[in-house]
């Protein structure tokens, strides 16, 4: 009896080990698309079954755009609903609102006084912002501490990222780091992952999906609207005859929905005479329907159901809280805050 609970408890201790803190944020931004989807949530869906998977919609980032109050509640509320129908299992992960775990806010501003204004100059994800006529308020230049912020308020050892944001693990590693080496090792450095194949999914234009190019193709959409969208991909002018050229948007899009062996037969189908993009286009609706059908399915149940959201929210938070108060219980002793009376 002994030494098997010995065993069962050094085996757990193991199992432990052996789950890495992965950590991840996504902005309420509205219609969630397939960019959405390939660039990031699906990889970090699956995290969920061998690590410690700490995901959460954050909310505040949202804010430093465009204020709507109506916009940001549905937004929130639709996100919410778009992961846990994706798979996102409140019972192997943590899942939660950023706004609802106040010690993110108090850790930003701590971390502000460790962060050189010349390094958030350099933030090319501010400028470019701001190029695109989104007025510069200080929430938007302060964007990476508050990121830092939710990377390091729970200790993450990994945070799945795009290209794009590349930049903000650098700013989130170097505040840490500047904070190291004036309190000892405090904050735990995250090592940014950066998906090698899906990158970049390109959206119905060509460039990058993303809400701001409206070149985006919707998940949760309307059927209708999303066949609109499919039949708005760029094609080229190619003879019917002649082959197709495979680096094109139009067949990197059909192939993130399939496997490597219908990769090739459509690569196959491009090299050959007879090939209408048209067809393509309507395969592709199709084949996009089928794959996500069973989460709209199960969508549509959490979105009719708020209440149950709001309890599955209502324990991730908690869950996320209780590694908020332990870090922040050792930033407050570390910098001189908390007083020791
Ligand atoms: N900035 C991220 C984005 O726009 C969202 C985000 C906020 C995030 N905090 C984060 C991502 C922490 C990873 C870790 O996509």
């Amino acid at each position: 009896m002994e030494t098997l609970s010995f065993h069962g408890k050094f085996w757990n201790e193991l199992m432990n080990m052996k789950k890495k803190r992965i950590l991840s944020g996504l902005q309420p931004s509205g219609k969630l698309h397939i960019g959405n989807y390939f660039g990031m949530m699906k990889r970090m869906i699956k995290y969920q079954d061998e690590n410690d998977l700490f995901c959460f919609i954050a909310n505040y980032h949202a804010l430093t755009t465009k204020p709507d109050k109506f916009q940001l509640h549905s937004n929130t509320f639709n996100a919410v609903c778009d992961f846990l129908a994706l798979g996102i299992d409140p019972e192997k992960s943590t899942f939660w609102i950023q706004s609802d775990l106040p010690q993110v806010t108090e850790l930003s501003w701590i971390l502000s006084s460790f962060t050189t204004v010349s390094i958030m100059d350099r933030s090319t994800s501010y400028k470019d912002k701001v190029a695109q006529g989104i007025k510069a308020n200080m929430g938007l230049y302060s964007y990476p501490i508050l990121m830092a912020s939710d990377i390091l308020l729970y200790d993450s050892e990994i945070v799945p990222v795009g290209k794009d944001q590349k930049q903000h693990l650098e700013i989130a590693r170097n505040i840490a780091s500047k904070f190291n080496r004036y309190f000892g090792e405090v904050l735990k450095l995250p090592k940014p992952e950066i998906e090698p194949r899906n990158q970049l999914i390109p959206g119905t234009n060509g460039q990058k999906m993303s809400k701001s190019y409206k070149n985006i193709i919707p998940i949760f959409d309307d059927e209708k609207n999303i066949k609109s969208q499919i039949m708005k991909i760029k094609t080229d002018t190619a003879d019917i005859n002649a082959p197709k050229n495979k680096d094109s948007t139009l067949f990197k899009i059909y192939s993130l929905f399939l496997d490597s062996n219908e990769q090739i037969e459509l690569a196959s189908r491009y090299d050959n005479p007879g090939l209408r993009y048209g067809d393509i286009k309507n395969e592709l609706f199709e084949r996009i329907m089928e794959y996500f059908h069973p989460y709209r399915v199960r969508r549509d149940d959490f979105q009719s159901n708020p209440s149950k959201v709001k309890e599955i929210l209502a324990i991730g938070a908690s869950k996320a809280s209780s590694v908020a108060n332990l870090v922040m219980e050792r930033v407050r002793k570390a910098i001189g805050i908390k007083l020791n009376l």
